[in-house]
């Protein structure tokens, strides 16, 4: 049985996780930073970077403590490498090289993408590859087939904006605080889906990729007119932003080929009407469903931990450099524009 060290660092969480090739979390600790963040409605780097170093040390001790372990007892330190903001990136990066080396184990870099497309393997025991992953996140939202570890085929992208983002947005024009997701789900659940007449972007549109500022720029347009109430406007923005997802996703699945499954991870996944919708989407095509918890949805080092245990065996050079981008796809080509491929 292997057991690996995992720590994320690439936005706002400070992450620690211990484990192990039986899928068992031995130990994690996640210390958010939404208080630091809140007053200035989003995460501002230089803050993240800050209380990432002071809070992981501390918060790497307190794991081993908990599983009354040593770094002796681990078999390698992997941390997220990228892709993210920078800063943040290089305190968790510059930490694991400093573990490993001290240990002399392994050190495992981990694209923090990976760790959200592997995790609901984490979860579930059963999921094989290929699988078919929404991957929908702050930063990203992407359709991948997933054929192995380091085998993805990228799909579709968004043109603008991540549907978190979206999210994010319209917690923000309904002055909802940060994060908003989770926020912009609550009020929806009181809301008619219905009540306000919002655009679909790209829908039905040959190519299977997403766009989400047009819909966000009609929840403000909707917002200024003063004829909805919030509640109408959270359920309606999220009713449009599902329908968009269920099409999108669609004509992927169409055109993908045979997968095992149809998976969702990354911190919208958590979302329960879009769980709901997925799950039906996959009905339809007979395809079982997987979501992972939500605490394994949103970031978490359980997660990179896991991508490290998927990939025991790799050792990365100690001079490893932090990426602001890792595309998931390298091979994926650029998309600019309203499905205009550049
Ligand atoms: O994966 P994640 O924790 O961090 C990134 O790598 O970006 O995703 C965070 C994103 C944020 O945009 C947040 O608003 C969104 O996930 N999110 C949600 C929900 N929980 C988190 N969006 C919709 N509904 C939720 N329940
Ligand atoms: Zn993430």
């Amino acid at each position: 049985m292997a057991l690996v060290l995992g720590i994320e660092s690439s936005c706002d969480e400070t992450a620690v996780a211990l484990v192990d090739s039986d899928r068992r979390i031995v130990a994690q600790r996640i210390a958010s930073q939404n208080e630091e963040h809140a007053p200035y409605g989003g995460v501002v780097p230089e803050i993240a970077a800050r209380a990432h170093a002071e809070k992981l040390a501390p918060m790497i001790k307190a794991v081993l403590g908990d599983a009354n372990i040593s770094l002796n007892d681990v078999d390698a330190v992997a941390a997220t490498a990228g892709p993210g903001l920078i800063g943040g990136v290089m305190v968790g990066l510059i930490s694991a090289k400093a573990l490993a080396m001290a240990s002399d184990k392994p050190l495992i870099a981990i694209n923090h993408l990976e760790g959200h497309t592997l995790s609901p393997r984490l979860a579930d025991a059963s999921l094989e590859f290929p699988y078919a992953l929404l991957l929908v996140s702050g930063g990203h939202c992407q359709i991948l087939r997933v054929d192995g570890v380091g085998q993805y085929s990228r799909m579709a992208t968004t043109i603008d904006d991540a549907l978190g983002e979206a999210f994010d947005k319209t917690a923000k024009i309904l002055s909802l605080g940060f994060p908003g997701g989770p926020a912009v789900e609550e009020l929806a659940r009181k809301g008619d889906p219905i009540a306000v007449p919002l655009p679909r972007p790209l829908f039905r549109s040959a190519e299977p990729h997403f766009s989400f500022a047009g819909l966000k720029s009609a929840v403000l347009r909707a917002k200024d007119s003063g004829q909805y109430n919030d509640a109408d406007l959270a359920a309606s923005f999220q009713q449009a932003a599902i329908d968009c997802v269920n099409d999108r996703l669609g004509k992927s699945l169409d055109q993908m080929g045979d997968v095992s499954a149809l998976v969702v991870a990354g911190g919208v996944a958590s979302n329960k009407a879009i769980r709901t919708a997925l799950e039906s989407l996959a009905a339809n095509h007979s395809l079982p469903f997987v979501a992972p918890p939500p605490a394994l949805c949103t970031d978490n080092a359980a997660m990179i931990a896991w991508a490290g245990i998927e990939r025991l065996g790799q050792s990365d050079p100690l001079d490893i450099a932090a990426r602001p981008r890792w595309p998931l796809d390298p091979d994926a080509e650029t998309v600019r524009g309203a499905g205009v491929k550049a």
